[in-house]
């Protein structure tokens, strides 16, 4: 789903569905596009490229099309380690293709189909290549359906760890940044390729199946229960996760939105629970900062597994791994996590190179509800992690961390160091504008820092590539702000 600035993907989602009621041209005219060539002119269809040429990683997402809905259906045996999907994908071609490719990480193609018809499909490493019976014409939607099965392996990405779907201790758990959408369906593995997802998890009777989203019933048959959830605001790959096993599960309501949160029971009833249950007390705060809460749904996940060590800002229901409360209660991390709803999952970066949009903007939320739950100011906290941020942080510049240190502290400390660098040069009311119009005027889109910039420079009314300059590109330490 592509959004830009003014302009919103209504039109995309709508033509993608009335196309699935026949509503596109006939066959063999499907050059409605305002780029088709005259009618001698001979179009040529070209296979859509293998990645969106992203420069930290290449191989990542696909070209040639925009995916609007993603509808996945998948069945997962704990028992066995194996499921079984059917994933449908509408989407629109942005090229003439004669092919495209998703990313699929792993498991067993059975059969593909594109708009009803049977489609030819090959794989090589982690790339499904998809060859329709007739070329698809840039503008024009298609629906592909995709049926496989298998037992999942997870993604290693270097310096970066696991990601993907992992067998558990009573089930499973998906989740995985820079990448992990690909090892359970078949996707355009890049957030540049926003889309809205409805998925449905069968698993075993007595098991719980967390998805994003508002929740939409589940059913059981037989021995097995169908869990039903609905993302209906643009959501980045990355963004998607499934928990399977067994939890202790929240409901409510907030603000007429639900309330979905979910603790293993493999951790005693307390800190975890406690922290979650302040999720919506969390949001209302950051409402109050940021704009308004931009999804339709709340909640969070705790899981217990030796190989997930972080949080993740899984859209509209974060996973946290049940590290962070170990020594007590903690909605530190819940502020972090929440603040990426609107920074990184409302507005999502357009590139990996710009992640500090994205953890600068949360570790700075964190220094925020610090200071409003009274354990520290924000000017305190910037000028401790000042004092002590390490030579390797100044040495390595957020705006360009390389892949080695996408997760480093530089992105984290040093981003929330530039952001609290911006404040202290534009004065808190410009400060918040800048933050409230990053939300609103960039809502379910993407953007890249130097879209940041611009729009920091339009609200404040000045100059300031200076200053990013040096907090974001500069290899040395900058001066110490001068706070006012
Ligand atoms: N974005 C996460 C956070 O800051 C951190 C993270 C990076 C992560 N890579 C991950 C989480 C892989 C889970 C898996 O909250
Ligand atoms: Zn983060």
């Amino acid at each position: 789903m592509t959004r830009r600035r003014g302009r919103r993907g209504f039109g995309l989602l709508a033509c993608g569905t009335l196309l699935l009621a026949g509503c596109g041209p006939a066959e063999p005219d499907r050059g409605a596009a305002t780029t088709a060539p005259g009618p001698t002119a001979a179009r040529s269809f070209a296979p859509g490229a293998a990645g969106v040429g992203d420069s930290y990683f290449p191989s990542y997402g696909n070209g040639g099309y925009d995916v609007a809905n993603y509808t996945i259906k998948v069945r997962y045996d704990p028992e066995t380690d194996k499921l079984t999907g059917t994933t449908t994908v509408r989407a629109t071609a942005t090229a003439d293709l004669s092919a495209f490719n998703l990313d699929l990480a792993g498991l067993t193609v059975r059969s593909v189909t594109v708009d009803g018809a049977a489609a030819r499909h090959a794989r090589t490493d982690d790339e499904l290549v998809v060859t329709p019976a007739t070329g698809l014409t840039t503008g024009n939607g298609f629906v592909t359906e995709i049926r496989y099965d298998g037992k999942p392996t997870p993604l290693r990405t270097e310096a970066l760890g696991e990601g993907g779907w992992l067998h558990t201790a009573d089930g499973a758990i998906a989740l995985g940044q820079p990448e992990s959408a690909s090892t359970w369906f078949p996707v355009n593995d890049h957030p540049s390729d926003k889309a809205t997802y409805d998925v449905e998890i069968t698993v075993p009777k007595g098991l719980t199946a967390v998805g994003n989203g508002v929740p939409k019933g589940k059913s059981t048959a037989g021995d097995w229960t169908t869990w039903r959830w609905s993302e209906t605001s643009p959501m980045a790959s990355y963004l998607t996760t499934v928990a399977i096993g067994k939890f202790r599960v929240t409901t409510a309501e907030h603000k007429g939105r639900p309330v979905f949160s979910a603790v293993t029971t493999q951790l005693p009833e307390g800190a975890p629970d406690r922290s979650i249950a302040r999720t919506v007390e969390v949001a209302d705060y950051l409402e109050s900062l940021f704009g308004p809460y931009p999804f339709d749904a709340y909640g969070g996940v705790v899981v217990a597994d030796s190989r997930i060590r972080y949080a993740l800002e899984t859209q509209s229901r974060p996973v946290y791994s049940a590290g962070f409360f170990r020594q007590g209660d903690n909605t530190e991390v819940v502020a972090h996590e929440l603040a990426h709803q609107w920074y990184g999952d409302s507005v999502s970066i357009q590139r990996w190179q710009d992640i500090w949009l994205n953890e600068g903007l949360a570790t700075y939320a964190e220094w925020l509800w610090a200071e409003h739950s009274g354990s520290s100011t924000v000017q305190r906290t910037f000028e401790q992690k000042y004092a002590g941020a390490s030579a390797q942080v100044w040495r390595t510049p957020p705006g360009r961390p390389g892949v080695e240190n996408l997760f480093g502290s530089s992105v984290y400390d040093r981003g929330a160091m530039t952001v609290h660098a911006l404040r202290i040069a534009v004065g808190d009311t410009r400060f918040f504008g800048i933050l409230r119009a990053w939300a609103a005027e960039r809502k379910n889109g993407n953007a890249t820092t130097a879209d940041f910039v611009a729009l920091a420079e339009r609200v404040a009314g000045k100059q300031l590539d200076k200053l990013f300059d040096a907090w974001l590109f500069g290899t040395e330490r900058p001066p110490l702000p001068k706070s006012r």
